[in-house]
């Protein structure tokens, strides 16, 4: 049932929307001064990347970043000295790294900058490290969807060699359909700058990223320690042509904007007012891609009603007739009709691709203590919608290479799997729509797994009750004017 709030909008309506509304935006060096009407004209928010920076323990991840923060001069005012003339008070060898330690002291009193991001900028961008110590943090980053990296930085000790967590962080971002890939070939001054040390490594690490359809733009010989490669080219390896690590983010490429895109929202609430001769519901919810006006026809997936939008609600701001991406909305529709949270808004008339789906295949991550397996039925939760899911089949087992044919996933096992489900979801391709294309899977009470939608697929039984899937539609085609093709299907 929908709740019922007073012919006003009330305040929790109103608070629950504010807080919808609220993105928390970074503080960033770059702030405009904006004295003047002109300044704010003539100023342009910078682009944004969000970049992740992975690898080995020790290999020397939080040493890149903390010469990528000192060599772009994004550090506060001091702060690199400050934290030069306290090593040397304490007797300690200065580390880059130790640049991090103090922005995160900073960060804990609730200065500069946002708790679990950095930034640096180059002069085409700014870049936000996701801070993603290890693997289950960077998934649980990556599929909270607070913060979606759209490129990552590998980094492999050039003296240990490729080691366990290169591989599996290879396999996380190949999961995860991060694409842009750089892997940064480390402490090569320890090795003094060796050509055929850095070869071995990029050879043998790529072998081994193709195997896993990631394909690196580039390997970089660095030396974070040093400085070598990251923001200027070093002349202790002249034997490389290539990009430096800054050079080769800046060539990255963000992803689209969902503005441009289909129009999509998941409601997340339907909201009644209670007055006398008014029972107007507001269905509520953030738009998670495209643009809608008054007027505009939409559905909703999965049950496929329709309506036309009548009223954008608004609290303590002008009435308005379009709504956009990112904005928390609430609408009035020209037929009241009866939706339950988790169905997903779509416009009537843009075929977006996004399909009621009672099956998904899906690449997924397994973190929980008890395996999953087949026979069993797991709470998937996907944008605001639920539904029961179980395991039905393992299509591609990335785990254990000696175990071909595995029986269920256990803790830290990937794959990719078919997941059917007990009702039809909203959901799209996750290179489609990140936020209608990632899901968390719950054991019990705890999240036990995550994934990303590869595809939507239709219902087994019955073919041609959904719109997903062009196999399935071809299938079912087949079926229907070739029966006896079929009689034992
Ligand atoms: P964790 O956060 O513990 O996983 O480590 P990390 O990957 O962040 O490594 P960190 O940057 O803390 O560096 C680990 C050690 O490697 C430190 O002692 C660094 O001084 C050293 N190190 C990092 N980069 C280089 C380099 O380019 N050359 C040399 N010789 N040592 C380096
Ligand atoms: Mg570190």
């Amino acid at each position: 049932m929908p709740k019922t709030i007073p012919e006003t909008m009330n305040t929790t309506v109103t608070e629950t929307m504010k807080e919808m509304n609220e993105t928390v935006l970074p503080q960033t060096a770059a702030s405009p001064s904006l004295d003047s009407l002109e300044g704010l004209a003539a100023y342009r928010a910078p682009e944004r990347m969000n970049i992740v920076i992975t690898g080995h323990v020790d290999h020397g991840k939080s040493t890149l970043v903390g010469r990528l923060l000192a060599d772009t001069h994004s550090l506060p005012e001091g702060k690199l000295q400050a934290v030069r003339d306290s090593c040397k008070k304490n007797g300690r060898v200065f580390e880059y790294a130790f640049l991090l330690d103090a922005l995160d002291d900073e960060q804990k009193q609730g200065i500069t900058i946002d708790s679990a991001r950095i930034f640096f900028k180059s002069e085409t961008r700014e870049y936000i490290i996701i801070d993603a110590p290890g693997h289950i943090e960077f998934l649980r980053n990556m599929l909270s969807g607070a913060s979606r990296a759209v490129a990552a930085v590998l980094v492999i000790d050039a003296v240990e060699g490729v080691a366990e967590n290169s591989r599996r962080h290879g396999l996380l971002l190949s999961l995860l359909g991060v694409s842009q890939v750089l892997v940064a070939v480390n402490k090569l001054d320890a090795l003094n700058y060796d050509e055929q040390a850095f070869r071995k490594i990029k050879n043998g690490y790529a072998r081994y990223l193709e195997t896993l359809n990631v394909r690196p733009l580039a390997f970089i010989p660095i030396s974070a320690r040093e400085g070598k490669n990251i923001t200027r080219r070093a002349s202790e390896t002249p034997w490389y042509e290539g990009k430096t690590i800054l050079e080769a983010l800046d060539s990255f490429h963000n992803l689209p904007s969902n503005e441009e895109s289909f129009f999509a929202m998941p409601v997340q609430d339907v909201y009644r007012f209670s007055g006398e001769n008014d029972e107007r519901r507001i269905y509520a919810g953030t738009i998670v891609s495209g643009r809608i006006k008054t007027g505009d026809a939409v559905r909703f997936l999965p049950s496929n009603k329709e309506a036309r939008i009548k009223t954008i609600e608004t609290w303590n701001t002008p009435p308005k007739t379009g709504a956009q991406t990112n904005q928390a909305s609430g609408f009035t529709l020209e037929e009241d009709i009866y939706i339950k949270r988790g169905e997903v808004m779509v416009k009537a008339d843009e075929d977006p691709p996004v399909s009621a789906a009672p099956r998904i295949r899906a690449n997924l991550i397994w973190l929980g203590s008890r395996p999953l397996v087949f026979g069993k039925s797991y709470l998937l939760k996907l944008g605001s919608a639920k539904a029961q899911a179980r395991l039905e089949k393992i299509e591609n087992f990335l785990g254990d290479p000696e175990n071909r044919n595995p029986a269920e996933l256990r803790r830290h096992d990937c794959g990719s799997v078919i997941l059917s489900l007990s009702h039809p979801l909203g959901a799209a391709r996750f290179y489609d729509n990140a936020s209608l294309g990632r899901f968390v899977i719950v054991d019990g009470y705890d999240a036990a797994g995550g994934g990303i939608v590869l595809d939507c697929l239709a219902d087994k039984q019955n073919p041609a009750k959904t719109d997903s899937g062009f196999e399935e539609e071809l299938f079912a085609l087949l079926r229907k004017y070739f029966p006896h093709q079929f009689t034992n299907a």
